[in-house]
């Protein structure tokens, strides 16, 4: 939809969440609820957005970066005064301006496309989205006159007992004509509330002879805004809900929806198998094929096809296909799994290049590694890559094998093909092809095992 400008309300304090962080900065679905609204303003083809902010505006500005422009409101005087701070910004710009709120995480970009299009359609002055739900709650009401046409929006705190009946809410998308807007807005007066709210411009455009619509096209679940915890935990039941809904229609099989959390940026492949107690997180993304859970967590990390992860951990790594990792495995950030490797019971790897087929089958840590292709990590392997001050890394070629319980003190190189014998501790290079051994040679004392237990009996005190 090109032309049209977006600003983004986000400058409240959101007190009622009773939180240091900003309200529109509380996730849902993993991401901070004005996240949400800038993506609704992408899909639906917005050019420029605009948001205003305050409370705690350097985490806002922080986390949205240069990708949005900011206008500051200094005291958050209401939304009507909020909307005006970003009038600077729009010197100049012509067509459609769309206003939303920045805690309203649900909205369809289909609903905010359907505002707009109604809209140029009918070429009103300003358009603005509405819902009828079952609970009204703290909305603002949608006051029609005898016609059926809008006459105005109250507020819940300042509504009569039979405005508060009324069940079409205001859903806080608007979209105004520019052309004249702010002068109209200017004239907002003080609410019974003392803050000037922005739907009380409607009211005034209409008195100078413009045209105001209010399209029902939002559901109940689009409108959702928490204002505090309880609805914020609503909100994240719904889009749970929705992001499982459109994996299972995308071909994924989802075993348990009620124990499986997906974030809204996850991305999963067709045929893949989510187990109970699952959780992919941030931008993660899952190939076809693959069966991940139960009891697994996946975060910012990327899982080729038919890999399996069993009860385990994955974190900011990527993981190509046919991988096998669990149970009980913790995948640190920054590995690269090659294929086809297979990381079993206890095994911890933290910034490990692993080639194809890397065996490590049991409980272990590599930190700091490469390790060439079809290398064969025993049990109880350790690298010890660090001295207290520094990070060293090991090398591990092809081919090698690692026997168990072996220390490998970085800095440190083991040869392709190379053997290093079980219980070794090796701060020695190992070149290619060669076996080391590290440790006390053993030595065997005949009979000695009946004068350790006759020492024994001799030393235990009666009773
Ligand atoms: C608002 C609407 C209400 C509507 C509901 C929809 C007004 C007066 N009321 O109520 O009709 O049904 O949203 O969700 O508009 N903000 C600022 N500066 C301020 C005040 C608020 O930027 O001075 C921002 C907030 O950060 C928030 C948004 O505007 O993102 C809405 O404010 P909020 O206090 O949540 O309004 P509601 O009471 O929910
Ligand atoms: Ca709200």
């Amino acid at each position: 939809m090109s032309g049209v400008s977006a600003v983004i309300l986000a400058a409240g304090l959101g007190t009622r969440m009773r939180s240091r962080l900003p309200k529109v900065l509380h996730p849902v679905g993993g991401r901070p609820m004005v996240g949400h609204v800038v993506e609704h303003c992408r899909q639906a083809g917005v050019d420029r957005v605009i948001v205003v902010v305050g409370a705690g505006r350097e985490q806002v500005q922080a986390y949205l970066g240069d990708s949005v422009a900011y206008a500051v409101q200094e005291e958050q005087l209401g939304t009507a005064h909020a909307l005006l701070q970003a009038e600077p910004l729009l010197d100049g710009a012509r067509g459609d301006l769309l206003v939303l709120y920045g805690d309203t995480p649900l909205l369809r970009p289909e609903v905010v496309k359907r505002l707009l299009e109604a809209h140029r359609e009918s070429g009103a002055s300003a358009t603005v989205l509405t819902a009828h739900v079952q609970d009204p709650g703290s909305f603002g009401r949608v006051i029609r006159g005898p016609d059926g046409t809008l006459a105005r929006i109250v507020e819940f705190k300042d509504a009569t007992p039979e405005e508060r009946a009324v069940r079409e809410i205001n859903a806080g998308v608007y979209c105004f004509r520019l052309e004249g807007f702010f002068q109209h807005l200017r004239r907002v007066p003080r609410g019974p509330q003392g803050e000037f709210y922005l739907p009380d411009v409607l009211p005034l455009l209409m008195a100078a002879g413009g045209r105001v619509e209010a399209v029902a096209a939002a559901e109940e679940e689009d409108v959702l805004a928490p204002n505090d915890r309880r609805q914020l935990a609503q909100a994240e039941a719904i889009l749970r809900r929705r992001v499982l809904d459109r994996l299972m229609e995308s071909g994924v099989t989802v075993v348990d929806p009620a124990t499986t959390w997906v974030s809204a940026e996850a991305e999963v492949g067709p045929d893949t198998v989510l187990l109970p107690f699952t959780f992919l997180e941030g931008r993660t993304r899952v190939g076809r094929d693959c069966v991940i859970g139960p009891g697994s967590r996946v975060v910012d990390s990327t899982i080729g096809d038919r890999s399996r992860v069993e009860f385990s951990v994955v974190e900011s790594s990527r993981i190509a296909e046919d991988v096998r990792i669990g149970p009980y495995a913790h995948v640190r950030p920054g590995c690269e799994i090659g294929p086809g490797v297979e990381l079993g019971n206890y095994a911890e790897v933290k910034k490990a290049r692993l080639g194809p087929r890397v065996k490590m089958h049991h409980h272990g840590y590599l930190g700091d590694v490469e390790v060439g292709e079809a290398a064969n990590i025993g049990a109880g392997v350790i690298t010890s890559n660090y001295d207290g001050v520094n990070k060293f890394r090991t090398v591990i070629g092809p081919g090698a094998f690692v026997g168990t319980n072996v220390n490998l003190v970085a800095p440190l190189t083991v040869g392709e093909g190379a053997y290093v014998a079980a219980g070794s501790t090796v701060n020695q290079d190992v070149p290619p092809g060669a076996l080391a051994i590290a440790r006390a040679r053993q030595e065997n004392k005949e009979g000695y095992a009946a004068r350790i237990r006759a020492r024994a009996r001799v030393r235990k005190e009666p009773g």
